[in-house]
């Protein structure tokens, strides 16, 4: 660096002297040239007015002066004397040397004192303006004098009898010249040293000082202390460098992790599941097949705000797991394009590659007209089977134009899937949840040879709750075309079986977890879903301690002052229980009043399907109710609850996380529930307390998380209470038990399981069948 410099500042102090010098150069010849001139412009002047005077004198001439400085070769008829006055008269100039006359022949007539000693011939100029009759002007030296003579022609009636010379010193040229040189030459030192001093200055400026800061910042990425999709640092022109790199540093980073964790786990005989893992065993089962996924939610939503694309990650609990499945194995994710700009940015076969900073899988997007949208999501899948499978009261609505939109979209979308297959061997399709019940058989039926999964992420309730639903028949056929269905856990496979067992004529094996309908087997088996994580230590921040100045910073963003703080994050759903849960707060702050000032709950809530009334009216509802509590409780800069209504990225959301001294998730029932598992992934201080409802999936995993019923309010008031006066060995214990068990049972697992399962059914494919697709696919 500090050569760099050396180099940096003599190569500039050389460029910047030269060019100064060139240009210094040139004024100095101007300068010389303009002082040369105005010398010749002087000695025509005076030459002019002296040889009129001369010829006037010359012409009337009789007398001969003697004077000892004059030669006595003058001619007789030449008025020396009259001519020698005029000389000394004209001979005291500003850097006149002297005046001088000679005769034709070029014999001295008059000559000024000062020039006796220095002139003694005729100089060749005279002699020219007299032999040609015109005036002559140059510089020469008279000895060591530098001087300039302007020499002229003597006339008498148009003949020229003599010639007049007019000698300057120009000495004072030189003088001045040196002169300007050295002022040149401080001007050019200044010059140098500010030009350098200021560039330097820009250079640390622009250049070092966000180079200094990209290195800090590269540094905190390679050590973990930053995440990779953090806001980069202002960089400034080096910007578009720093994205890069980040991309490339997250790269290796991973790589360097997972080649860290292989060493491991073989070192420990374990069977973790990580990314790499996974795309390993995908590429073996897949073999030259390729994965597709159909989900109704994109995991990329394009929105155009006046001249700003925005790129929107949504609030959905499906997209954050499927993204790392996808990103491990270079699928193809098709999905309903929902954003006003999906279309500009797709390509003629209204496809994309994704993640936007760092593409790893294409995107297919399926465009919905406003009906479609309105009767098939928002009216059969939303306000129908959702609250069908939700056991949270509030009544499903089926409307047969729902349906009627239901089925046509889910074969707009068998559509879209048997297009992206269309050349693809046994291609392995991944169908998710409760927006395609019927996709699985329509693409069964036009492709046999296709392995096809559906996962349903929501909860499967009893027969007689699903019995209600004037359709079940038709989605319980369409759900076993497939070979293999999955929920989050057994009873929901449970329910299922025995509703098919109810519905359609089928032969359920409950030993073997399958159902045989029609000469076509499925298979049904829990697969918990879960979140991306994997080993932490890898990330060195194991152990890493709890930040109270992260906790205080956060609160002070929020305008809030609390000791201790508790976290819920969710889409504003009724199923999720936020009101119970505001409730329990209150009830907490009632029953054990040494709280009130002192605990602040932040609730997360990312606005949800509001275009349907009822998820409307709770938006309001739960907005109200957390001002009531406020307003009965707050005090000071304290106040019980802090409700954040808008959607916030995971990276927004981590901060909270960390900070928190509990975690509440309420839901009345919830397939999974995947902020639980997001929490304990964060808490790599092994502090902080999961209360759980226990009527989510997540609760048969999570057995050391405080489980409650969220209904009973007082119950889950206690639960708060426990939490924050726990022991804090207590605290540690629950919290690495919960750990482990979400990094074993990870989102990898899950896929992988998932993945294999699907390609260990036997598929029943007559060979004429077989065949014909073969060919097909093979381009025959
Ligand atoms: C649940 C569903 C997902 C859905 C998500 C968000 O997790 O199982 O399929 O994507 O909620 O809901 P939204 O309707 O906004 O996609």
């Amino acid at each position: 660096m500090r050569l760099l410099s050396v180099r940096l500042i003599v190569s500039l102090i050389l460029g910047i002297t030269l060019v100064s010098a060139g240009f210094s150069y040139y004024d100095v010849l101007g300068e010389k040239r303009a002082l040369r001139n105005d010398l010749e412009r002087r000695a025509e002047m005076l030459g002019e007015s002296l040889v009129g005077n001369v010829e006037r004198s010359w012409n009337a001439g009789s007398d001969i002066v003697t004077n000892s400085s004059v030669p006595n070769n003058a001619p007789n008829n030449v008025p020396n004397k009259e001519l020698q006055r005029l000389v000394q008269r004209f001979g005291n100039r500003e850097h006149l040397l002297g005046v001088v006359i000679y005769d034709r022949q070029g014999a001295l007539v008059a000559m000024t004192p000062e020039l006796t000693k220095t002139l003694t011939v005729s100089p060749p100029p005279v002699m020219q303006a007299i032999t040609q009759g015109h005036e002559e002007s140059s510089f020469a030296r008279l000895g060591s004098v530098p001087v300039h003579i302007l020499a002229l022609p003597i006339r008498r009636e148009d003949e020229v009898v003599g010639g007049l010379a007019v000698v300057h010193d120009v000495g004072y040229i030189r003088a001045q010249i040196v002169l300007v040189w050295r002022r040149t030459f401080f001007r050019v030192l200044v010059q140098v040293f500010l030009i350098v001093l200021i560039t330097l200055l820009i250079v640390r400026w622009s250049i070092a000082g966000p180079i200094a800061q990209a290195a800090l910042w590269m540094r905190a990425l390679r050590t973990g202390k930053i995440s990779f999709r953090q806001e980069l640092p202002d960089l400034d022109i080096f910007r578009p460098l720093a994205r890069e790199v980040a991309t490339m540093a997250e790269s290796l980073s991973q790589a360097r992790n997972a080649a860290e964790n292989e060493a491991r786990l073989r070192e420990a005989g374990e069977s973790m599941w990580t990314a790499d893992r996974l795309s390993v065993q995908l590429r073996t089962r897949l073999e030259d097949s390729h994965l597709f996924v159909v989900s109704n939610r994109e995991p990329y939503i394009h929105q155009r705000d006046g001249k700003t694309l925005n790129v929107v990650v949504p609030p959905s609990g499906l997209v954050t797991a499927l993204e790392s499945v996808l990103n491990a194995c270079d699928g193809t994710w098709i999905a309903h394009g929902s954003g006003n700009a999906d279309a500009e940015v797709v390509d003629a076969h209204n496809r994309l590659r994704v993640p936007p900073e760092d593409p790893r899988y294409s995107l297919r997007r399926v465009w919905l007209t406003k009906e479609e949208e309105e009767g098939y999501y928002y009216g059969f899948a939303n306000e129908g089977l959702w609250p069908l499978c939700h056991i949270a009261h509030t009544r499903p609505l089926f409307r047969a134009a729902d349906w009627q939109h239901y089925q046509d979209v889910n074969r707009k979308f068998m559509a879209a899937v048997l297009e992206e297959i269309e050349k693809v061997v046994k291609p392995v399709v991944l169908v998710q949840d409760y927006h395609f019940a019927l996709l699985p058989r329509l693409i069964k039926e036009m492709r046999p040879d296709a392995r096809v999964a559906i996962f349903w992420h929501i909860p499967w309730p009893n027969p007689e709750a699903f019995g209600i639903c004037p359709w079940q028949r038709q989605l319980v056929d369409g759900l076993l075309g497939a070979d293999l269905i999955g929920f989050h856990i057994q009873s929901h496979c449970n329910n299922f079986l025995e509703t098919v067992d109810r519905v359609v004529e089928s032969r359920v094996d409950r030993e073997h977890f399958s159902v045989l309908r029609q000469d076509h087997r499925t298979m049904v088996r829990p697969f918990p879903i879960s979140v991306a994580f994997t080993d932490d230590d890898a990330a060195g921040n194991h152990n890493q301690g709890f930040d109270y100045l992260e906790r205080s910073a956060l609160m002070r963003s929020l305008d809030v002052e609390a000791t201790f703080m508790g976290i819920g994050v969710d889409r504003v759903d009724y199923t999720k229980g936020i009101l119970e849960r505001f409730l329990a707060i209150e009830r907490f702050l009632d029953k054990y009043p040494s709280y009130q000032g002192k605990f602040t709950f932040v609730q997360i809530g990312a606005p949800s399907r509001t275009h349907i009334k009822r998820y409307h009216n709770l938006l309001a509802e739960v907005e109200a109710e957390a001002d009531r509590i406020n307003w009965r409780f707050r005090s000071g800069k304290w106040k019980p609850i802090v409700f954040l209504k808008r959607q916030h990225s995971h990276q927004e959301i981590e901060p909270y996380y960390r900070a928190a001294d509990l975690c509440l998730v309420t839901s009345l029932h919830d397939g999974m529930n995947l902020v639980a598992k997001e929490f304990l992934a964060t808490r790599r201080d092994e502090r902080g307390v999961l209360i759980l409802s226990q009527f989510t999936g997540a609760a048969r995993e999570l057995r050391d998380a405080l489980l409650v019923n969220p209904y009973d309010i007082d119950q889950t008031a206690d639960a708060i209470r426990a939490a924050l006066e726990m022991e804090p060995e207590d605290k540690q214990l629950r919290m690495q038990r919960m750990r482990k068990v979400i990094k074993e049972h990870n989102i990898y697992r899950w896929a992988g399981n998932l993945i294999t399962e699907l390609c260990e059914v036997r598929l029943d494919v007559p060979e004429d069948v077989q065949e014909k697709v073969s060919a097909s696919a093979s381009g025959a």
